[in-house]
């Protein structure tokens, strides 16, 4: 494949310990390695991230939290900042995940902490997706509603800077099924073309895109190569090293 690919693990509240945490990554860096050709990335609970880079030795993975505050700093009980990612050696935040949205997070809220992570040059993973599917065609409404207020606060010039990772609320967790990659593939076409028509065409064309939800080695190069996109965002098989390594294998 001609793309290089981006592989985002994200280990929500897991694991139970920065003990276990490490073994985890000690793992996945044994055999990522070798693979040149795709960047890695792991977003781990944030009371780790520090822990993790102090034990890693290697160059290929690069970290990530997996969500930031929208504040810049101050009185903000139990945020962590865009700053302080920043400082702690992080290079990537998943922002807007669906899960978070759950929890009362909104576009705008998700906007603000772009700003944030862009100041501090940070490469923010915006989740956009739909819950639902209907047969008429509302979820293109909804993804074209969301994906536009969501990068309201990213301009031109910085569209180059995010990367977007479509993940259908329905397909996301243990149980769920990844999308077709027809699919996939059309439902970027259309984010694509809404980022056309806000930022034109060349802009639209060169953006980085994702897919999560239930990503696994059987369906990830299907989607990766079927899908049109530039790699996966990956909830539960990041959990184990083998699953997450041979995810990122099937993309190269
Ligand atoms: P999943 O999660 O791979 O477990 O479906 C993806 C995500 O929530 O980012």
């Amino acid at each position: 494949m001609n793309k290089k690919p981006l592989i985002v693990g994200n280990w929500k509240m897991n694991p139970s310990s920065l003990v276990d945490s490490k073994k985890l990554l000690r793992k996945i860096s044994q055999k990522v390695s070798k693979i040149k050709k795709a960047t890695v990335v792991v977003c781990p609970p944030s009371l780790f991230l520090l822990g993790l880079k102090g034990d890693y030795k290697g160059s290929k993975i690069s970290f990530g939290l997996q969500n930031i505050s929208s504040e810049k700093a101050g009185a903000y009980t139990g945020e962590v900042s865009a700053n302080m990612l920043s400082k702690a050696g992080g290079k990537f935040v998943i922002l807007g995940h669906s899960e978070r949205r759950a929890m009362g997070e909104t576009d705008d809220t998700i906007s603000k902490k772009i700003k944030l992570a862009l100041s501090e040059n940070l490469t923010p993973v915006i989740c956009i997706g739909e819950k639902v599917r209907d047969t008429q065609g509302e979820y293109l409404l909804f993804l074209k509603t969301q994906i536009s207020e969501t990068l309201s606060s990213v301009s031109k010039r910085d569209l180059s800077k995010i990367i977007i990772a479509y993940e259908p609320v329905w397909a996301i967790g243990e149980g769920s099924r990844a999308m077709t990659p027809r699919d996939v593939h059309e439902t970027v076409l259309f984010l694509r073309k809404t980022l056309s028509d806000i930022y034109g065409k060349k802009e639209a064309m060169e953006t980085k895109f994702l897919y999560g939800g239930s990503v696994d080695f059987s369906n990830a190069r299907a989607i990766m190569i079927d899908g049109d996109v530039d790699g996966f965002l990956v909830g539960r098989a990041s959990l184990d090293a083998d699953t997450f390594v041979r995810i990122i294998e099937s993309t190269v």
